[in-house]
């Protein structure tokens, strides 16, 4: 399962970058503006840290200029996701676009019906937004396993990255259900590597090699 950091904060990147687990980006309007910083220019920065996918998203909301920010996007670096919304513009832009050769990520996917089209238009990832869905009142894991049922159904390749994550429980569902990627905040993939029966035994082995007064190296 690829692990993407939902975020445009680039010490947030190093780190996790460093670990050498991360596996590529996402980034939305919000994102870019929490930041603080220019769209492009920390687009580019982002797509220097990691080889993988990084999501850039088009803010038209019709498919010619939808193309056009895509062309503008595309050009930052290799590795650029063109991110678009599951609407009809937005799923005729990822066909385009895909046609073209270049990646994108069809976000805002609230059913496994905008999955399939997506799946259709020849999107390389689909992102159902979990988080929002269960504060929605509905479950997010149940779209997670209808998308995978379908797309397994009809060997559709675009890969399943589940958005919207709020916490480790979506990641471990994700994983069980056999979803493609995940994409979470820093704090979210971070609280992963955690446990509180690690840190004890940690401790534990510590205090009782200091006695030993032994040193390895
Ligand atoms: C995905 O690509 C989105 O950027 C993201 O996961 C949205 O998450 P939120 O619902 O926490 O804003």
């Amino acid at each position: 399962m690829k692990f993407f950091a939902d975020t445009a904060e680039i010490d947030d990147i190093k780190e996790l970058a460093a670990t050498g687990l991360l596996d590529g980006v996402t980034t939305n309007p919000s994102l870019i503006a929490k930041s603080g910083r220019d769209f492009m220019e920390v687009t580019k920065e982002i797509c220097g840290l990691t080889d993988g996918p990084v999501s850039a998203e088009v803010v038209a909301l019709d498919h010619a200029t939808m193309m056009k920010e895509a062309e503008v996007l595309r050009k930052i670096a290799d590795n650029v996701c063109i991110k678009v919304p599951l609407t009809i513009d937005g799923l005729q832009t990822c066909k385009a676009l895909s046609e073209d050769g270049t990646m994108v990520n069809v976000t805002l996917c609230f059913s496994a019906n905008q999955a399939l089209l997506a799946a259709k238009a020849g999107a390389t990832f689909i992102s159902p937004f979990v988080g929002r869905h269960d504060d929605n009142g509905s479950n997010g894991m149940d779209l997670i396993r209808d998308i995978r049922t379908i797309y397994d159904n009809y060997l559709f390749d675009t890969e399943i990255l589940v958005a919207s994550v709020r916490h480790s429980t979506h990641v471990l569902e994700s994983a069980l259900i056999g979803a493609d990627v995940m994409t979470a905040p820093p704090a979210v993939i971070k609280g992963l590597f955690k446990h509180i029966l690690t840190d004890k035994g940690i401790e534990g082995f510590m205090a009782d090699w200091e006695k030993t007064g032994q040193s390895i190296v």
